[in-house]
């Protein structure tokens, strides 16, 4: 699988190439692909902002860097293109997987107060948000899009874990986890989980579950089918 991504920050995904998406990067389970949208610019100084027609605060990208570094990237409209915005479909579980199954992605990150409307019209399939507030710009949008959808790639976790048997996959909060030692600051690990018994154990986290999800998050309670 390979994920274009396309900013004027491209040094800001060295947080994604650590741990365990840097893993898969490094074993070439994805590619990851960071374009400087800046690098496509015919403007003389690779000017890629100007003022808003109809005035208004702050800077908008123009759409000629951007269209020339899509058709560049993308010549053939393989990819699914992804423009991050808060106007766009909250990101959840459900939509991270779909992502993971559609082949070659391309994510567009705007900066400023947004890109010129021509560029989105011409070059983005979907657009979509990480929830109801606004960032400075699409690149953590971008990142957390991408950490959430790699995870339902097969050979990103490992062998033993799945993204599907986690939280909101099954609508309900994961169970409290303990490792050594096995008393810190007077707390001690739960009996049951020393126990060695599997389905001991396996009821008590299905119930450490239950009793989370409808403390915590009432909501997800009705989604259960
Ligand atoms: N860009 C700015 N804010 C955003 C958000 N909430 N989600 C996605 N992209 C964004």
């Amino acid at each position: 699988m390979t994920i274009n991504v396309l900013t004027l920050f491209p040094e800001m995904f060295s947080a994604l190439r650590t741990s365990v998406i840097g893993r898969a990067i490094d074993n070439g389970v994805v590619t990851l692909r960071t374009v400087n949208i800046r690098d496509y610019s015919a403007d003389k100084h690779a000017k890629c902002d100007d003022y808003p027609y109809g005035g208004g605060a702050g800077m908008v990208m123009t759409p000629q860097p951007i269209f020339d570094a899509v058709r560049a990237v993308d010549p053939t409209h393989a990819c699914k293109r992804i423009y991050l915005s808060p106007k766009g479909k909250t990101l959840t579980a459900d939509k991270a997987q779909q992502l993971a199954q559609c082949g070659d992605l391309l994510f567009l990150c705007g900066h400023y107060e947004g890109v010129d409307q021509r560029a989105l019209d011409l070059c983005i399939d979907e657009e979509l948000s990480i929830g109801d507030y606004v960032l400075t710009g699409g690149e953590l949008a971008a990142m957390v899009t991408i950490d959430a959808l790699l995870r339902f790639v097969s050979g990103v976790l490992g062998s033993e874990q799945s993204a599907a048997d986690e939280s909101f996959s099954k609508a309900r909060l994961e169970y409290p986890q303990y490792t050594r030692p096995r008393v810190f600051e007077g707390l001690e690990v739960p009996e049951i989980l020393i126990s060695g018994h599997h389905e001991n154990v396996d009821k008590w986290r299905r119930e450490q579950s239950d009793t989370l999800t409808r403390k915590l998050r009432p909501d997800l309670m009705e989604k259960r089918g």
